[in-house]
């Protein structure tokens, strides 16, 4: 074969081969859980009960383990269940709460040191029930702290150092923490939370940021501690929201304004309540409340489509907004994993059928589910 012919041959075989079509790469199979989806973006996490990381719930222990890379205790590490009595603490509960967050490789936090809710009576008062003296107060809250934080030193890698310690108009809460000791108790908890261990993230947590005063205050607030060098990193935005509130700017713009700040800024308790309004009131001031009427209570045995599909856009939409400030934005919580285990359905009416979470009483994703994990892959357009 001729040198002319074989090199035409060898050109023709080149060409055939560029032109055979390519194997097209297999895509890569879409993301199936929460904290697969978010990945790089930011940590997917939930509020946990009792009965879920002990086991006892063998099904939402499951759903947590396969969904999420983060846990929260919803109630076990607070002041009145772990230090119910004075110089008596009860780590039982906490311990196990711990050791299944470790067991599943997840980013554990605490959750919270210093509230004015689920803080026994005797903290704030003495043998004769008067209000104690500051330096007493002082020295229970260090101890307190100390002893929680220190036992868990290296293990639980951030918590919620001061909760709720805000108004609505932006100025400190009228607490037993403000009256006793004054507006030094909150840099004067992260200074013993840092002390405790120092490898921890610290950080203020509140409902309602997203209105402008009590966003205001927080801004404020935040300012003031990091010109004294409180080491505070970050700011926890609860998220109890509504269909209709926040808005997205209001969200947007909230986000912007603490990460404007060089703290990390996370949801910390995310549920979206698709009951009508019992109170004026956004956020969850758990000292409200309003009595059952049937009107307030109008989906008992199960949720219409119309309203599954509101909520499936607003958790996206919600997601859209996260998405676009990951980095600023380094972990979502939900407050709770199944829609039977919301608070929401005992706030701030008791005894209603609430539905504010991605998966519903059977433990199965409901259509929420869905469009929160396709949001990475729409980017910021969306369903
Ligand atoms: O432990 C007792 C139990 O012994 C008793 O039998 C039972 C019956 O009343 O009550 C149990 O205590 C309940 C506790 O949760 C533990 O389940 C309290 O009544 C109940 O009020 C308490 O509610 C918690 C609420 O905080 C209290 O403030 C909710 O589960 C919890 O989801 C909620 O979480 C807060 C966050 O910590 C901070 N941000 C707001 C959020 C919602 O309020």
């Amino acid at each position: 074969m001729s040198a002319v012919r074989l090199s035409r041959a060898l050109c023709l075989a080149a060409l055939l081969g560029a032109c055979a079509p390519r194997p097209v790469p297999e895509a890569a199979p879409a993301p199936s859980t929460l904290k697969a989806a978010y990945r790089g973006a930011f940590l997917v996490g939930a509020a946990l009960n009792a009965a879920q990381f002990s086991g006892r719930d063998t099904a939402g222990a499951a759903l947590v383990a396969a969904q999420f890379s983060s846990t929260t205790p919803e109630n076990v590490l607070k002041w009145e269940s772990v230090h119910p009595r004075p110089g008596v603490y009860d780590f039982t509960a906490p311990d196990r709460y711990v050791a299944f967050g470790q067991q599943h490789g997840m980013f554990i936090v605490g959750h919270t040191l210093v509230w004015h809710n689920q803080t026994p009576r005797w903290v704030f008062t003495d043998a004769t029930g008067n209000p104690v003296s500051r330096d007493t107060l002082i020295a229970r809250m260090h101890e307190h702290i100390d002893s929680v934080v220190g036992r868990y030193r290296g293990r639980v890698g951030g918590w919620d150092v001061v909760n709720e310690a805000l108004d609505e108009d932006g100025s400190l809460r009228r607490s037993p923490w403000l009256t006793i000791i004054g507006p030094d108790f909150i840099s004067l908890a992260f200074r013993f939370a840092h002390e405790a261990d120092p490898g921890a993230q610290l950080y203020y947590n509140d409902y309602s940021l997203e209105n402008q005063a009590k966003r205001q205050g927080a801004v404020a607030l935040i300012r003031r501690l990091q010109a004294e060098a409180v080491p505070v990193t970050g700011v926890g935005l609860q998220g109890h929201d509504r269909l209709d509130w926040p808005t997205v700017e209001q969200e947007d713009s909230t986000i912007a304004a603490f990460a404007a700040l060089g703290v990390k800024v996370m949801i910390t308790e995310l549920d979206v309540d698709v009951l009508p309004r019992a109170v004026r009131q956004t956020g969850a001031d758990v000292r409200l409340s309003a009595a059952a009427r049937p009107e307030l209570n109008p989906w008992t045995d199960s949720l219409p489509d119309s309203v599954q599909l509101a909520l499936a856009r607003r958790y996206a939409e919600v997601f859209r907004v996260l998405y676009r400030h990951r980095g600023e934005v380094t972990r979502v919580t939900f407050w709770g994993v199944t829609d039977k285990d919301s608070w929401k359905n005992n706030w701030p009416v008791p005894g209603r059928t609430n539905y504010p979470l991605l998966f519903g009483r059977d433990g199965r994703p409901k259509p929420a589910f869905a469009a929160v994990l396709a949001v990475p892959s729409l980017g910021a357009t969306g369903p």
